[in-house]
């Protein structure tokens, strides 16, 4: 049978062959001549047929996607992703039609998610082709209409196990309105080869989320690595490799006045950080609002609560800021605000924290003196910096030892924090040099 006769078929079931509860999806290139054709109908059709008591199989093939896919509310089902899902470059067709995920005026490319759902990669990835993203971005902060590459919404009792991503368009993977999600060896590579960064290419975000795991994971990226934004709640994480980017925290939260961020019981544990602008850290809004249109819109003067945080076995490897609490992350120096933030941060543990810092700077811990906070605590904590290890100098500064700053923490002298400098108020989340010993850091 000819590609010709093929292509006269119904197009319904196209390119689903359908054996009762499984579907498995073949490209629709294969019939046209190998020309790329959009690959979404055929794949949101195989969710309907089989995304209740069923199973996809995305076969191993390059698949190519170049309309928004929304396959949510699944039941009992299996996905088991074998081939390439290539996302189109269509900088204007995403723009205009990915689906909003509410959160920072935000959008994804695939709204994924349901009850008893797994996701297994089985040697598939999704390719974001993000490098057309970085290009047009050109190095600014939350470009709008750029799209997370998939969302797992409105799930409960998820596992999203090998999940393979390249090349992210903007955050690899979000978890939002769900519960009992586990994300297991999951692998995130974003590298950029033109001049352009690869901003906001986080790995790992959750927001509004409970019970959720992850476990292995391999992120390279050019933002966080893992952020556990509002009402984040009971999140594990384990044995996870991040490199570039900015590291594994809390936030930012308290963006939003009307919705209070509760960030409870979180830890991480067995973490490797390598060359990145921060390590382990907690970030808030400050408490007055400020117009911020790389953050969606405007930002500041949220409440709220983080409490119960462990940061555990972490090993730093030039790192510019490895340990930070920020209550005014946003904030530049016109505007600080570090001082009137009413979002309360308390009992955050850094424990076995060792390795290098980028300058000569290990924490700096600012807490608002709206909210001070209580039961924040250092145990075995060793960062050196890297010049220090080689008996290099630091260039640029006054202070050729190590610093640790603090600033309005209750009970600092039992913290096991080795304060040796007041922390400035005009940090964000990240430095470019050195600090001196007016606490500030100088630019190179
Ligand atoms: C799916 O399976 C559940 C539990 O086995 C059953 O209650 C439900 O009726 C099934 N739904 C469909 C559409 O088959
Ligand atoms: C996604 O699909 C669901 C049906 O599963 C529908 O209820 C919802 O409105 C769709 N969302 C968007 C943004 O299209
Ligand atoms: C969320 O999922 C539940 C089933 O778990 C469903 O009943 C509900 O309609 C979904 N909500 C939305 C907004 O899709
Ligand atoms: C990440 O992607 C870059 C660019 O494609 C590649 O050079 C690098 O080897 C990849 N890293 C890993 C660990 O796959
Ligand atoms: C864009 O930002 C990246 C780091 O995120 C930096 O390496 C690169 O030099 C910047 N590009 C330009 C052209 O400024
Ligand atoms: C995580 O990796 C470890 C070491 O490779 C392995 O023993 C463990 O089973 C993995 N966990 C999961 C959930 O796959
Ligand atoms: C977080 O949960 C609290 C309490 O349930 C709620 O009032 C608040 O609006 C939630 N915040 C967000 C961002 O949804
Ligand atoms: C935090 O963990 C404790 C101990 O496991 C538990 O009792 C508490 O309910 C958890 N808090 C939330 C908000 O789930
Ligand atoms: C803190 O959270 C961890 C889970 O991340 C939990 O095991 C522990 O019981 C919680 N501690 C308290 C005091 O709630
Ligand atoms: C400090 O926080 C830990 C857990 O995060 C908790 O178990 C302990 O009771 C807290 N200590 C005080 C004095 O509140
Ligand atoms: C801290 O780390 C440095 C460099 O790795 C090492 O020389 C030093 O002995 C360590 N200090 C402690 C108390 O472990
Ligand atoms: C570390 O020393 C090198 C070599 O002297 C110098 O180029 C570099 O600026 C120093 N780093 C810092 C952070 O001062």
């Amino acid at each position: 049978m000819n590609f010709w006769l093929l292509a006269l078929l119904p197009l319904v079931n196209a390119w689903v062959v359908n054996y009762g509860t499984t579907c498995i999806l073949y490209p629709e290139a294969l019939v046209h001549n190998g020309q790329p054709v959009d690959d979404s109908p055929s794949i949101q059709q195989a969710f309907e047929m089989c995304g209740t008591n069923g199973t996809v199989i995305f076969s191993d093939n390059l698949f190519h996607v170049n309309t928004v896919l929304n396959t949510t509310n699944l039941l009992n089902c299996d996905v088991h992703l074998r081939g390439e899902l290539r996302f189109s470059t269509n900088i204007p067709y995403w723009r205009t039609h990915a689906i909003s995920v509410v959160l920072q005026d935000q959008v994804t490319a695939w709204l994924f998610g349901g009850e008893n759902v797994n996701f297994y990669g089985e040697g598939g990835f999704y390719n974001g082709q993000g490098q057309a993203w970085y290009d047009a971005n050109k190095n600014q902060s939350n470009q709008p209409g750029r799209p997370m590459s998939i969302t797992f919404y409105n799930s409960t009792n998820l596992l999203v196990d090998r999940l393979r991503i390249i090349q992210p368009q903007l955050w690899a993977t979000f978890v939002w309105d769900s519960k009992n999600v586990s994300v297991t060896n999951l692998f995130v590579n974003a590298t950029s080869n033109s001049k352009w960064g690869t901003m906001n290419t986080d790995g790992y975000d959750s927001w509004k989320s409970d019970q959720l795991l992850v476990e292995n994971a391999t992120i390279i990226n050019g933002d966080d690595c893992i952020a556990a934004k509002g009402n984040t709640t009971n999140l594990y994480v384990k044995n996870v490799y991040c490199e570039g980017g900015t590291g594994i925290t809390i936030g930012s939260i308290g963006q939003y006045p009307e919705t209070p961020d509760y960030n409870l019981n979180t830890t991480f544990e067995n973490v490797k950080i390598v060359n990145s602008m921060d390590g382990a850290y907690v970030k808030t809004w400050q408490g007055t609002r400020i117009y911020t249109p790389s953050n969606g819109d405007w930002g500041g003067g949220g409440k709220g609560l983080v409490k119960n945080v462990t940061f555990r076995n972490f090993e730093m490897v030039n790192v510019g800021l490895p340990i930070q609490m920020s209550q005014c992350v946003y904030s530049d120096d016109s505007n600080k605000g570090c001082n009137t933030s009413k979002l309360q941060i308390e009992d955050v543990h850094w424990e076995n924290i060792h390795g290098t810092s980028r300058f000569n700077i290990a924490s700096s811990i600012y807490c608002s003196a709206e909210r001070p906070c209580p039961n924040i605590t250092f145990s075995n904590v060793n960062i050196t910096g890297i010049n220090t290890t080689h008996h290099l100098p630091y260039y640029d500064t006054d202070i050729q030892h190590e610093i640790f700053q603090c600033t309005n923490i209750i009970g600092v002298n039992n913290s096991g924090i080795p304060c040796n400098q007041a922390a400035p108020s005009n940090f964000s989340q990240w430095i470019y040099g050195n600090v001196d010993s007016s606490g500030l850091a100088t630019l190179n």
